[in-house]
């Protein structure tokens, strides 16, 4: 239940709801535990009737009509009154997994890249859709039926016990073995269904990575094999199914039985005592019989009950697990510098986490506002790396980044961010249309904006010529975009944002070589005052750029402009006299 705890400020949000729910729920059990005592007193004057013959028929009619009309009336007002419950406790628990899902979807957002390299993105879904719901299951089932059970027991068992106290004894002694039964069989069921959940998982995972590799597999002509694979963890997942419904099926016959055996004592009991004048009329065993049925769920339910609540407990410890992690890049409330675009790294190291790789080695430059940058080197060589750093997608590990002398630590990370954009080496797009991804950068952007940024990245003539030119709808129901397109409009989302600093990971890997100098100039004459960084393994993106720094294992190997490197013997030199060979 420790873990548990961490949900007591919802108990206590809601706390008006669950309150008046307690109360309704007392409200309903009075009036449904009225109803045996009428049947108890209907029975009884039949009896009295048939014993004593001076009786009048009439005074019969009307004492039963009577009590029909008053069982009527107490089972429709409790039903009214169980309708009301579930609207107050359950509609709460609806609420609290609403509250839980955008703490954990917010906590997500706020943690850095690192966690989501730790963590694989199937856990990550699960917390926020399986285990809330089981987290639900106590807040809503769990608390209803536990008040329920609290409530009624306390209730039915002053009722009974008013009527005959021995009686009372042999019904409710075989109830707790009911409870250990329906505890030990539900926690059988509930493990049993969660590793049916994990196969259903591996499934949908399974069949979601083909359904996105189809090309490829399609291809390679490897659907038989596939096809194997698919069966053989579909009937790994079948058996865990059948194996479920095995314990399932267990559930209610077990129930049915240990009611049948409640009742037997009770009839059995009552009848002995019945006939030994023990108890004065027959109508207490009728009333009885309907006490055990009424009981008989309530205190199965408490078996049931502890086995969400243990459920409910382990979720909620995973969750907590998460909610308790604090991203390592630490952001400040104030610090919303207005960036000049002036870039400093000083003795800049970085390892990464995980792996240990140490990607960058005392990284020393500076680049002035307006000025550009070219970043070269063998793949691996740490560029990708370089950039990610200048975003605080990860701190350095040693040394300093500064924007205009400032440490990149003191700024606020959304101000930061939203004054530099990058363009990263794997261009993603939504789902969406065309201008809406474009639209990401800055949702306020006026379509001529829009055009304009296009045109810069020399994608507009192509996205007119599509049909629906700008609504043309992007991705798995739309339109395929070749790797250059993608890269282009890539281009034209950072754009839009207007960015101090402008950053392109490699994005132009895809372009022909016309249009990737093209655009590279149309840059340089659109973002004057704009600090720029280009990332490349291509000399022409990088030539004309007023400083070049050639990385080699994380180090600088070389830098200055390009007529400098060219006249240096060493590795520009060699890959630019190779590009031009190539050309
Ligand atoms: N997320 C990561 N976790 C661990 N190591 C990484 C990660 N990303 C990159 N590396 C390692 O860091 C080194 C530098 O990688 P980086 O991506 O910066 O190179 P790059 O110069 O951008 O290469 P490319 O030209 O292929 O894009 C490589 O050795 C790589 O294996
Ligand atoms: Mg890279």
């Amino acid at each position: 239940m420790k873990e548990l705890k961490y949900l007591n400020k919802y108990l206590y949000k809601y706390r008006l709801n669950l309150i008046s729910g307690f109360i309704i729920i007392i409200f309903a059990r009075i009036l449904l535990l009225y109803t045996p005592g009428l049947i108890r007193n209907s029975i009884n004057v039949i009896e009295n009737f048939i014993s004593n013959p001076e009786s009048s028929i009439n005074d019969l009619q009307n004492e039963l009509v009577m009590n029909v009309f008053l069982i009527l009336a107490a089972a429709v007002s409790a039903g009214i009154f169980t309708f009301l419950t579930r609207q107050t406790i359950i509609n709460v628990s609806r609420y609290i997994e609403f509250d839980l899902k955008n703490e954990i979807f917010n906590q997500y957002q706020h943690l850095s890249i690192s966690f989501y390299k730790k963590n694989k993105t199937g856990d990550l879904i699960n917390r926020i859709s399986e285990d809330v719901s089981r987290v639900r299951m106590y807040f809503g089932p769990a608390i209803m039926y536990s008040l329920n059970t609290v409530v009624l027991i306390i209730i039915t068992l002053i009722y009974m016990y008013r009527q005959s106290p021995e009686l009372t004894f042999f019904t409710v002694t075989p109830l707790p073995i009911l409870s250990i039964t329906i505890y030990k069989l539900s926690s059988v069921i509930n493990l049993r269904s969660k590793k049916v959940q994990e196969s259903l998982s591996k499934l949908s995972s399974f069949t979601q990575e083909i359904f996105t590799g189809i090309q490829l597999i399609k291809s390679y002509a490897v659907e038989s094999k596939i096809s194997k694979e698919f069966n053989r963890i579909s009937n790994e997942s079948k058996q865990k199914q059948v194996s479920l419904v095995k314990m399932q099926a267990l559930f209610l016959p077990l129930m049915i039985l240990l009611i049948g055996f409640s009742n037997l004592l009770v009839i059995y009991v009552g009848g002995k005592q019945y006939l030994e004048g023990e108890i004065s009329n027959i109508g207490i065993i009728a009333e009885f019989i309907i006490y055990v049925n009424m009981l008989t769920w309530p205190v199965a339910s408490i078996g049931w009950i502890t086995s969400i609540v243990q459920q409910a407990a382990a979720s909620q410890k995973r969750i907590n697990a998460f909610l308790k992690q604090k991203s390592e890049i630490i952001n400040i409330e104030n610090g919303n510098f207005h960036l000049r675009g002036n870039i400093n790294f000083r003795d800049v190291d970085f390892i990464y986490p995980k792996s240990k790789i140490n990607s960058l080695k005392n990284i020393n430059f500076n680049l002035h506002s307006g000025k550009s940058l070219g970043l070269i080197g063998k793949t691996g060589s740490g560029k990708s790396t370089l950039i990610k750093l200048l975003t605080r997608t990860f701190n350095a590990t040693n040394g300093e980044i500064m924007f205009d002398n400032i440490n990149s630590k003191d700024f606020n990370l959304q101000s930061l961010r939203n004054q530099i954009g990058v363009i990263p080496q794997d261009s993603f797009l939504f789902s969406d249309t065309i201008l809406n991804n474009i639209r990401f950068g800055n949702e306020s952007a006026k379509l001529s904006e829009i055009e304009k940024v296009c045109k810069i990245a020399e994608i507009h003539e192509e996205i007119i010529n599509f049909e629906n030119d700008y609504n043309t709808l992007l991705g798995e129901r739309g339109l395929n975009l070749s790797g250059g397109q993608k890269q282009r409009l890539c281009i034209a989302r950072a754009l839009i944002k207007k960015p101090k600093i402008l950053v392109l990971d490699d994005c132009l890997s895809a372009l022909d070589n016309k249009t990737e100098i093209k655009i590279v100039k149309n840059l340089k004459e659109y973002l004057q005052k704009t600090t720029l960084i280009i990332s490349s393994h291509k000399i022409s993106s990088v030539k004309n750029l007023n400083q070049i720094i050639v990385l080699n294992e994380g180090k600088i190997i070389q830098s200055g402009h390009h007529q400098k490197l060219i006249n240096e013997n060493g590795y520009y030199k060699n890959i630019f006299l190779k590009q031009s060979s190539e050309k």
